[in-house]
């Protein structure tokens, strides 16, 4: 068997569409743009290439953005004080704080009490990236609200297979706050039976093997192999290493397309999906603010 690639950038279009039309439609009607603020501390590479896309993809479907760029040895308050700023100017619907912050700021906990400080200072209603206690209560209680984007984006790929959640065996591999725990949350809530591995569970090919899905999110290149991979699987790559020679891999080996019925790939799976559930958010956020 070789799988079938579930292109993300295709079904990423759609979405992008969608919110382009929306979008046309408030300005149109409530005349109101949406408005996106990307707050970045420090110059973490990725985390500027991740910030420009977004930039970018707000461009293309009319929503208003602003990039707000703080040093790497900016304070907890300077950086509380913009968010407060952020969460009262009218123009701005949504906010994202771009993930991880400077070590200096986390205490070298990227989960930790300090992030989710942070994190908590955003408006709900502008948490558009779905990561406020109170969000992601509604998540854990079954009352989804602003889901967190990358998983919400998965969401979309499984559907756009067509993909029966059913009593399936789901194998999440990574247990973060942005992808591992949502993801279960939303998997669960469609009737699939669900294991978190992580880097300290034991025999994790064993466990991956039982998954009519896997999700691979635990950001080690090429970790999960062909042989883990059960016939006819689905296989969703969230990973994103950047390898020393400037090579982008996923934490799948490819090779693992030969078990799979469907695979994400990397680049172009899972990666423009975060990006347009971030506007499908701020565009719902701004709805909302608006009515
Ligand atoms: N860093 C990696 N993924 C994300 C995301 O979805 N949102 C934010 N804010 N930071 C990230």
């Amino acid at each position: 068997m070789s799988a079938k690639l579930i292109d993300g950038k295709a079904v990423a279009e759609k979405v992008m569409s969608e919110v382009a039309r929306g979008v046309e439609r408030l300005k149109k009607e409530k005349k109101i743009i949406p408005g996106l603020a990307a707050v970045l501390v420090g110059d973490n590479e990725a985390s500027k290439i991740y910030v420009r896309n977004k930039r970018i993809a707000c461009e293309k479907v009319g929503i208003y953005s602003t990039q707000e760029l703080l040093p790497g040895t900016a304070s907890e308050e300077e950086l509380l004080g913009l968010i407060d700023n952020l969460n009262k100017d009218p123009m701005i619907h949504g906010i994202l704080v771009q993930l991880p912050l400077p070590s200096s700021m986390t205490n070298g906990n990227p989960s930790g009490m300090n992030v989710q400080k942070i994190l908590s200072e955003v408006a709900p209603e502008k948490d558009v990236d779905g990561f406020h206690p109170i969000n992601l209560g509604k998540l854990f209680s079954g009352m989804p609200d602003m889901v967190p984007c990358t998983p919400a984006g998965i969401i979309k790929l499984l559907e756009s297979i067509n993909f029966d959640f059913n009593g399936k065996e789901a194998v999440i591999v990574g247990r973060s706050n942005i992808v591992g725990k949502p993801i279960a949350l939303l998997l669960m809530q469609r009737h699939a039976t669900v294991t978190i591995c992580h880097s300290q569970t034991k025999n994790l090919s064993e466990k991956v093997k039982r998954g009519d899905l896997v999700v691979a999110a635990l950001g080690k290149p090429a970790l999960i192999q062909e042989d883990w991979i059960k016939p006819g699987a689905v296989v969703i790559d969230v990973g994103m290493n950047r390898l020393p020679n400037g090579k982008l891999v996923g934490d799948v080996d490819p090779k693992a397309a030969s078990k799979a019925s469907f695979i994400t790939p990397v680049p172009g799976g899972v990666g423009p999906m975060t990006i347009a559930m971030l506007l499908s958010n701020t565009l719902e956020a701004a709805r909302r603010q608006s009515s």
